[in-house]
């Protein structure tokens, strides 16, 4: 039994909607408390007085009346959940997701959630294999929405082919196994995450940067989130969002990183993505440096920035029980990140050949060596989601035997 774990379930506009009916029958029958969002499309396909029936509950629909009527809005919707199901998830629905939209009740209380959230899409199978509904199902899973389906088969529209919600009855052992006990095995452990490039200043016009573009690191920190832990990232100048959940800081120097982390309070795990800066300038221009009338161009003095990761991995009380560096190479590889692990003291260094070849430094896949005390395992090339989803399983191994 699910001893009163709560699940609001969103029901989208599809033909599908009929098999959320049955879902919700089939979840109060495990003992689960359903309280039920019915999207204006949604109720042209069930009526609310069904919905209602069958939850026990209060439909809800719409955005404004609850707030005038001061009854459940957004927040408390979502507040009073263990887990949000969107099901069907419909390709609509899934784009105003993905976009952040808030048009409605439903998107609104999606986008304000930090609650696990799971979808069983449903649409014609065309809509499902359109390059905007892939791009849009990579970008939620990205942050950290579980899916369910949608499963082949013929469709109400006379197709055939993926695009039929997922039966109820898979529906509901998803959304067990989301609520299990081990399913959020971080719980209750504070993760610290660095990512992204740095900047240092030369002058108030022009800075020293690298390549990184951050996608590594966000992605680790919304697979830790999504276990359970209660997530930090400390962000250099990146275009990624801030992952659901996640308490983000964004920075622009390595001093300015390091200063975060260490305001960040006490953490159990340390993982430093970030490519840092090794260098800052000496004596940083406050006006823009001109072109000198001899043709001679200035001589940048430059010193060395704070090493972050060598300063979370010193001994004490407040080091972090894990931390994990990053080794990024052009060479020797294996030997380098050894060295590296030993030099700074951490307890794992995930190491990756950044070479320019690769297409790791600013691309979608990478492919990792993990060097513990153990030794080394060489994972098989996965995209950066993959990658931070088996760190994330790692650690929790790493925990779970501690
Ligand atoms: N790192 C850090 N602070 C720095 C430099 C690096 O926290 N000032 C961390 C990175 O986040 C990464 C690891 O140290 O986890 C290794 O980074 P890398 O750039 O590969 O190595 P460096 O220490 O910079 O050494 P080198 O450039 O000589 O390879």
């Amino acid at each position: 039994m699910a001893s009163g774990k709560r699940i609001l379930l969103i029901i989208g506009g599809g033909i599908a909607a009929y098999k959320s009916l049955d879902l919700i029958r089939k979840l109060r029958t495990e003992g689960f408390r359903v309280r039920c969002i019915l999207t204006r499309a949604g109720a042209q396909f069930v009526t609310p007085l069904s919905v209602a029936s069958l939850s026990g509950d209060k439909v809800y629909s719409e955005l404004f009346d609850l707030m005038s009527e001061a009854e459940m809005g957004h927040i408390e919707l979502s507040r009073d959940a263990d887990l949000l199901v969107a099901a069907p998830a419909t390709a609509d629905l899934m784009a105003r997701m993905a976009q952040g939209l808030a048009d409605d009740l439903a998107a609104t209380t999606l986008l304000a959630t930090d609650k696990p959230v799971l979808i069983a899409p449903a649409m014609n199978v065309r809509m499902w294999e359109h390059a905007a509904t892939r791009r849009n199902l990579s970008t939620l899973r990205r942050d950290g929405v579980a899916v369910i389906g949608p499963n082949a088969g013929e469709m109400a529209c006379g197709e055939f082919g993926p695009g039929r919600m997922a039966e109820p009855e898979e529906i509901v052992s998803a959304i067990k196994g989301l609520l299990a006990p081990g399913a959020r095995p971080l719980a209750g452990l504070r993760a610290l995450v660095t990512s992204g490039p740095t900047h240092e200043p030369i002058d108030p016009v022009r800075y020293i940067a690298n390549r990184s573009s951050g996608k590594q690191g966000y992605a680790i920190a919304a697979a830790l989130r999504s276990l359970g832990a209660e997530t930090v990232l400390v962000s250099g100048p990146s275009g990624e969002a801030a992952p659901p959940g996640v308490k983000t800081h964004r920075v622009e120097t390595a001093c300015q990183m390091l200063e975060a982390c260490l305001g960040a309070g006490q953490f159990d795990i340390a993982v430093c993505a970030a490519a840092v800066a090794d260098w800052r300038l000496a004596d940083q221009s406050s006006r823009k440096i001109k072109k000198r009338a001899d043709g001679r161009a200035p001589a940048l003095q430059l010193t060395e920035n704070p090493d972050i990761l060598h300063t979370l991995s010193q001994p004490g009380a407040t080091r972090p029980r894990l931390v994990i560096g990053f080794a990024a190479e052009t060479d020797d590889l294996g030997v380098n990140a050894r060295r590296k692990l030993e030099k700074k003291g951490c307890d794992w260094i995930v190491a990756n050949d950044v070479s320019p070849e690769t297409g790791i430094m600013g691309g979608d896949s990478n492919t990792i060596h993990l060097l513990t005390a153990e030794g080394v395992e060489d994972w098989p090339a996965m995209s950066k989601t993959e990658v931070a989803r088996h760190l994330a399983q790692r650690i929790a191994s790493f925990f779970a035997q501690s």
